[in-house]
């Protein structure tokens, strides 16, 4: 169905951080299948990973243990916060799990007949219709009335708006620690650090959407790690999986309140996807991707500033965090500039009409950078500068 508006290209192959079309034109991939692809493409690791798990098992269901499935969720709880995993698909899969151990919590513990979360306006948290809900983005919501309750919304990086908006039902927050799709806005350390002190003295839980911030986007394995606090649950899936689907909802240990039929995922950490996941994760650590998040990060960071400062009537900032950034136009011109890059050999993609957003690979090099930046210099210099300014 039309659910996307396409760009007029066929992607045929990768390898490393570029994309060939079926007229073996090539691009260079700044979108990383929206910062899913932290390997790039057809990285030797994943592709090794993969192909000996179909050749030895694709799939049993949840019914059965697998040696891989605990051996990804012991490496995801030895690297963070959480203890217990939940597997799925996708980053709406793990956002419903999230809500609906919130809500049982909230009952079972807080004692509230009907919880309430609260969101983030002008956040992402997917598109199946509890995540559609909690996304506080109202042209993502039209068409889909009734939305599930139990959700209300405040501004981002708002604290005393957040505490005014706590009622006696409140049983949880959920927050992006950079919105990702909202613009590219990172939270503020203190904004989050206030946030976790209040869910503290009332016994709330506080939910971060590490969808696309996690796995070493920022330059640090974790979002949160960057805001000083640490959340009850997490949600993970894109970069996870390195392009293959997989999904998880962290948690520690006494939040993981699911019990045998309380929630389930047929497909969910499959051996096929789980092995895949631990090639990633291995790959993260044996290439030291996530430092060079950091620092690659820090030269795109440079070099976008470089850009604002001359085109300074387009360009009103750059913001992110680590291999997570958006450069933030005066006008909401960003589908112009991401279509001029895409006839320049540059895939990028939008975050909303002002921004335009960069989440390479994380195994990006310093002369990928370049050329990314470069080709971003034609592109705004092809731009006509607005007259108002
Ligand atoms: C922060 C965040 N949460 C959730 C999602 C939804 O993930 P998925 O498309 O895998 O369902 C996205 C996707 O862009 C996201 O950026």
């Amino acid at each position: 169905m039309s659910t996307y508006g396409r760009f007029p290209v066929v992607l045929e192959r990768g390898e490393g951080c570029y994309v060939w079309d079926n007229e073996g034109r090539r691009y260079l991939d700044f979108v990383a299948g929206i910062a899913t692809c932290a390997l790039g493409h057809a990285h030797p690791a994943l592709v090794e990973a993969v192909s000996r798990q179909v050749r030895t098992l694709v799939h049993v269901s949840n019914l059965y243990y697998t040696s891989l499935q605990g051996d990804l969720a012991l490496w995801l709880s030895t690297h963070s916060c959480a203890e217990q995993i939940f597997f799925c698909n996708s980053g709406a899969e793990a956002n419903e799990g999230a809500i609906k151990l919130a809500r049982k919590y909230g009952r079972t513990v807080l004692g509230i007949e009907a919880p309430e979360i609260l969101t983030a306006h002008r956040s992402f948290h997917g598109r199946t219709l509890a995540a559609v809900t909690a996304t506080g983005q109202p042209k993502y919501h039209k068409h889909f009335h009734p939305l599930v309750p139990g959700f209300d919304y405040v501004p981002y990086n708002d604290f005393e708006a957040l505490r005014g908006q706590l009622t006696g039902h409140t049983a949880a927050i959920l927050l992006e620690p950079i919105q990702g799709e909202g613009g590219v806005v990172p939270g503020e350390a203190e904004y989050f650090r206030q946030v976790r002190r209040l869910c503290d003295e009332r016994g709330i839980l506080l939910i971060l959407d590490e969808v696309q911030t996690g796995m070493g986007r920022t330059g640090k394995l974790w979002g949160y790690e960057h805001l000083g606090i640490e959340p009850d649950l997490f949600t993970i899936a894109k970069a996870l999986g390195g392009g293959v689907p997989i999904g998880a909802l962290c948690a520690k240990p006494r939040y993981a309140l699911f019990e045998p039929g309380d929630h389930a995922s047929t497909f969910g950490g499959n051996p096929l996807a789980c092995a895949a996941a631990l090639a990633v994760c291995h790959t993260l650590e044996a290439e030291g991707l996530v430092e060079n998040a950091r620092v690659r990060g820090a030269q795109l960071v440079e070099g976008l500033e470089r850009l604002q400062e001359r085109f300074a009537p387009l360009v009103a900032s750059v913001r992110g965090r680590g291999l997570m950034q958006g450069l933030v136009l005066r006008e909401p011109r960003a589908a112009e500039v991401v279509k001029l890059a895409l006839e320049s050999g540059l895939l990028l993609v939008g975050a909303g009409p002002e921004v335009v957003r960069f989440v390479p690979p994380l195994v990006v090099t310093a002369a990928q950078i370049e050329e990314a930046l470069a080709v971003l210099e034609q592109v705004l210099a092809r731009l006509p500068v607005p007259l108002a300014v």
